[in-house]
């Protein structure tokens, strides 16, 4: 699919996070070198960052199988025990949203990951009896989007974290670049930026507007290439602003001014106010927002700064803390 397709295969063609590629090309060749299995990784940061894209490479790089789970999917420890089986040595076996793994699960990781084994208990009442599993040495890659969930053990246990940071508007760019080629769609180098720019650091938001625009630019009567224009009238229709809030940001901090006065408020408040899950809001919109200055977080909740109003063209109170 064309999804399939936007997916770099390689560290030479992942684009952007140039100290975790550094830090991975080291660790693989390293591995390599040595024919062990990887480390377990543990991934975090914002949703749409490329997390499970690069576990896909890093298996690539390795010369090995991935097999890809989420931590809801695994229900119980049988289904672990079915995942864990079917690895082959060096195999890589990598659990999105892992902060969301059931806590008997979890523990189930500590030893498999430690030192290859899993006790399962067989059977029932008189008849139940620990069995003792031995694994081949493999590689967990976790990721999640809130690194604060995890438990210490199982954070722990992986002996290579990496933060995934929000992009750089030069590695968007050439991300949407490289997208446009691959969607055989013209656009110039300036319309890139301006996608680049309005993306809120996030590839997966690229990627989504730059269909949307291509979508706009075949439609119209000239059928031109995407240019700035072009960008431009799509966006707005779409609600994206010039930061690339969309309306949910937006929404969010306008009810922060208008129904607390900027703040302080707290995360479940807001999140209820606007109508997303608490979670939805601390791991995709609230990131983005600190990340521009136009949220802070104090220990009695979240405030609007002074960047914030001006953004959104509102005056700041005259008694704001901001
Ligand atoms: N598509 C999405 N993220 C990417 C990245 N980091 N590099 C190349 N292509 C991508």
């Amino acid at each position: 699919s064309i999804e399939k397709s936007l997916r770099p295969q390689t560290l030479a063609q992942y684009i952007g996070q140039e100290p975790i590629k550094h830090e991975l090309r080291v660790y693989i060749q390293a591995a390599k070198q040595r024919e062990e299995s990887l480390d377990h990784v543990l991934l975090y940061g914002p949703p749409g960052l490329g997390k499970t894209t690069l576990a896909m490479v890093i298996a690539n790089e390795m010369g090995v199988h991935i097999r890809t789970t989420s931590g809801p999917a695994i229900e119980k420890p049988g289904d672990l025990v079915a995942l864990l089986n079917e690895l082959q040595p060096g195999d890589i076996l990598f659990i999105d949203e892992i902060h969301r793994l059931p806590k008997i699960v979890e523990e189930m990781l500590y030893s498999a990951m430690e030192d290859f084994y899993i006790d399962i208990v067989v059977g029932q009442g008189p008849t139940a009896h620990p069995v003792h599993f031995p694994l081949p040495p493999f590689t967990l890659i976790g990721a999640t989007t809130r690194a604060g969930l995890l438990s210490s053990p199982l954070r722990d246990r992986f002996g290579i974290v990496e933060h995934m940071a929000y992009y750089q508007t030069n590695d968007l760019q050439e991300i949407v670049l490289r997208s446009a080629d691959i969607f055989d769609t013209t656009i110039a180098t300036e319309g890139a930026h301006e996608i680049a720019l309005r993306s809120r650091g996030t590839p997966r938001i690229a990627n989504r507007l730059l269909k949307r625009i291509r979508d706009f630019a075949e439609v119209s009567p000239d059928h031109s290439m995407i240019d700035v224009e072009i960008v431009d009238h799509a966006l707005s229709l779409l609600r994206v602003d010039s930061a690339g809030l969309d309306s949910t940001d937006i929404k969010l901090l306008e009810t922060m001014i208008d129904y607390y006065d900027g703040g302080p408020v707290g995360l479940n408040t807001l999140a209820a106010n606007v109508g997303e899950e608490t979670e939805t809001v601390a791991a995709m919109y609230e990131p983005y927002l600190l990340q521009r200055g136009y949220l802070k977080r104090t220990a009695r909740g979240r405030v609007v700064t002074a960047a914030g109003y001006k953004h959104l063209g509102r005056t700041l109170p005259e008694d704001n803390r901001g």
